[in-house]
């Protein structure tokens, strides 16, 4: 190794070492102010590199292993292989473990002009090998620590299989169960949805960034791609100015407020613009009113897309539109690389939009520690004893305990005796090891979640029959769209019926196979697939003593389970661990606290269904039988199950609640509450608040959830819970896309759900 000097301008003195085999240079230091230590650095690297070099810097080519989205034009391994030697690249995804990774950026790094090394992305949506649970039922815990670990925990394993950089947390809102990657989030409120976002950046990039156990985070995507029309995947979005500023953004600007690295556009077009050409979104607002300084990165293909959308004439207009709107990284569109120099040249793209997109993206990976020392990320003996670590399970077993929402419990039919009971499992997905791992586990090896069945064994009390009554779906893959194909194959019914005449107790668990949800994988019909619901039916008329587990990645239409079984144990996709999971809660090893963070539907006709409604200038019934108000004649208009809702094995009961306002336009109110366990459980609630701000210069919502917290209650104990309310809280956004805080009367809930009705009023 031979160290050379070099004096830009100067500007700063750089070090650059440089391996005295190959001739390639790299920064590792100096300057005496830190602060502005990497800026300079940055700026001196990129004094040295030619416009194909930056524009290198903007091309993400996925690796030559998994594909996640179509191969695009042109994509073959060998132009990969010779743009990623001559530095025109910047990023790979889906290149993983230290093998691979090792391989393309030795490449990088000992084969191009500057050694500039890669960062490398990928899609920990729920962990990396241990699978915590899918991202919706995480957020059904509403515990924020716990999420957080999760993201933590992905980050460790992840990083020490050579990644320094996820696509996630996914924070779009979305009021739409058809869509199939409510899955990846945080469900139907900006509140909750923020909080989450935060949580989930903050696990994933720790306190330090540059540790070898932390990856930068990625919010996506941006924006509105929640509100496909009809919840179908990609579809057109089309939202007026409140929404987007008061639903759709919030969980956005708390990744930023939480340090989010990196953004990533989406597929969709918003209200007319394509969201990788949507200049109002990348420059106006994200980076301009947001003050966002890190890069964004377009979606898979999504700038060649904009031709199909109607946007761009052909890729060179794409990149055109692309670059001057401020998406700063092509993923897998090709065509950064193919036409921005020559769009440079000819003057439609200023090269100091090229700049700012290659400084944005080299901070990153000097704020990574890449600069240091590239490999970092790859050693083979951390990858080995870090991925699947006993810890890292016991973390996805809490996560996935906590993420279990109790809907229904007629008469105390759970927990279930220990002992001396029989017992029957029916369901295809009772034994399923590889449903649990659920959608977008691309590293996780298959069949490795223990399963409802192996979990429910480790209890040697009863007698436990099993029966899979019938298959959810023929589909077991995850990138081929079998999954549609449910099965009708109805012979394994007879000794499901017969299991359950014989037993006390029937536990069933049906729902969604793990590849049912998730990107691509939108419903119209968002029932039990397939024959479960006449499975459900067969047996609930020889004993209707049933349990019933769900296993699914999105709110469900279950009206006859819930007015028919007693007891409905919502367990989503939880992950490596969820049989375990849901075998303790199932005997009251684990008394659940999960709340939901979607409503679930009566009927699909309800869709769009959500809480924070507005009230429309009819919303009662104005006299008996009159038709003209804002309803359905063949359903309600409530949902199922509220968001928010969830039991437990014990009660609660809320009262004495009480307002104090100082606020005086600037100050803070406190709203407290008794909340007391009236049962005979130890048990912990979250306590939620609702605002309904009663008249405003723009509608608001009949309830706006603006706090909650969890508490823990032995029998009969009493805590007072108190709640913070501020102009952050009791603000909104109206349609100039200004915050403002308007004065007047406010009503507050407190109780379990957003169905609350204990309630007061204060005025601002
Ligand atoms: C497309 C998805 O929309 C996005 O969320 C994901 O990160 C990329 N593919 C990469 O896999």
């Amino acid at each position: 190794m031979k160290y050379i000097w070099i004096l830009f301008l100067g500007l700063t003195v750089v070090s650059m070492t440089v391996p005295s085999e190959n001739n390639k240079p790299k920064v590792t230091i100096t300057d005496t102010d830190p602060s502005k230590e990497i800026a300079r650095k940055v700026d001196s690297i990129l004094s040295l590199m030619t416009l194909e070099e930056k524009i290198g810097q903007m091309n993400q080519y996925n690796g030559f292993w998994n594909v996640t989205g179509p191969v695009p034009e042109n994509g073959d391994a060998a132009r990969k292989y010779d743009h990623l030697k001559k530095g025109w690249v910047g990023s790979m995804l889906n290149v993983r473990g230290v093998e691979e990774v090792m391989a393309v950026q030795k490449i990088a790094v000992e084969e191009t002009r500057l050694g500039i090394p890669l960062i490398i992305g990928f899609d920990l949506i729920h962990g990396y090998k241990t699978m915590s649970p899918i991202p919706l039922a995480e957020s059904a815990s509403w515990d924020m620590e716990a999420i957080r670990k999760s993201a933590e925990v992905g980050a460790a394993e992840a990083a020490a299989a050579g990644i320094n950089w996820t696509f996630a947390p996914m924070v779009d809102v979305s009021r739409d169960a058809r869509w199939g990657r409510v899955m990846e989030g945080g469900g139907e409120d900006p509140y909750l949805g923020s909080k989450i976002a935060a949580a989930r950046v903050k696990g994933f990039q720790g306190e330090d960034l540059s540790a070898v156990n932390t990856v930068a985070a990625c919010a996506k995507h941006f924006a509105g791609y929640g509100f496909a029309e009809a919840g179908r995947d990609y579809n057109t979005v089309d939202v007026g100015t409140s929404t987007l500023y008061n639903v759709i953004f919030p969980p956005f600007q708390a990744s930023i407020d939480a340090g989010v690295k990196t953004f990533m556009n989406s597929f969709n077009d918003l209200n007319g613009i394509p969201a990788t050409g949507d200049e109002f979104l990348q420059r106006d607002i994200l980076k301009g009113e947001w003050g966002f300084d890190g890069f964004v990165v377009s979606d898979w293909g999504s700038m060649r897309e904009m031709i199909a959308h109607g946007f761009a004439k052909d890729g060179k207009h794409a990149a055109q539109l692309a670059a001057n709107a401020g998406c700063d990284m092509d993923m897998e569109s090709y065509l950064y690389v193919s036409e921005l120099a020559k769009l440079v040249r000819e003057k439609k793209v200023d090269e100091s939009k090229i700049d700012d997109a290659a400084r944005r993206i080299l901070t990153v990976k000097y704020e990574l520690g890449l600069f240091d020392d590239p490999y970092k990320y790859c050693d083979p003996k951390r990858e080995k004893s870090v991925i699947n670590a006993p810890e890292h399970h016991e973390a996805v077993l809490d996560m996935a305990k906590k993420s279990i929402v109790l809907l229904k419990n007629e008469n105390n039919m759970l927990p279930l005796a220990k002992s001396g009971m029989k017992i029957a499992l029916i369901g295809a997905l009772a034994s399923d090891k590889n449903s649990p791992l659920g959608s977008w586990r691309i590293a996780a090896d298959d069949n490795t979640a223990i399963s409802v069945l192996e979990g429910m064994q480790e209890y040697k009390g009863n007698e436990l029959t099993f029966a899979k009554g019938a298959d959810v779906s023929i589909g077991k893959t995850q990138f081929i769209s079998e999954t549609k194909i449910n099965t009708t194959d109805k012979s394994g019914f007879p000794e499901a019926i017969e299991a359950a005449k014989n037993a006390d107790k029937v536990v069933m668990v049906l729902g969604e196979i793990g590849f049912q949800s998730g990107e691509g994988r939108s419903r119209a019909n968002i029932d039990l697939p397939g024959v479960q619901q006449e499975l459900l039916e067969a047996v609930h008329a020889v004993n209707p003593n049933i349990v019933l587990v769900l296993n699914n990645g999105r709110p469900l239409t279950i009206g006859w389970a819930a007015e028919n079984i007693p007891a409905i144990v919502e367990g989503w996709h939880l992950g490596s661990q969820s049989g375990h999971a849901i075998a303790q809660v199932l005997y009251g090893d684990y008394n659940p606290s999960g709340k939901l963070p979607m409503s679930f539907p009566r009927s699909v006709g309800q869709v769009p269904i959500y809480y924070n409604y507005k009230n429309t200038g009819r919303p009662v019934i104005p006299a008996p039988n009159l038709v003209f108000w804002s309803h359905y004649i063949d359903e309600d208009n409530s949902p199922l199950y509220p968001f928010g809702h969830g039991l437990s094995y014990t009660t609660f009961e809320y009262s004495d609640l009480s307002v104090s306002s100082n606020f005086r336009g600037n100050g803070e109110i406190t709203v407290s509450v008794k909340l007391t366990n009236t049962g005979s459980k130890e048990g912990k609630e979250v306590a939620q608040l609702y605002i309904r701000d009663m008249f405003a210069s723009v509608n608001r919502p009949v309830k706006e959830l603006k706090g909650f917290e969890m508490v823990s209650l032995s029998p009969g104990e009493s805590k007072t819970v108190e709640f913070t309310l501020t102009r952050k809280e009791l603000g909104f956004y109206n349609n100039q896309g200004k915050f403002v805080v308007e004065r007047g009367e406010f009503q507050v809930f407190v109780g379990g759900s957003s169905s609350a009705t204990l309630n007061t009023k204060f005025n601002l």
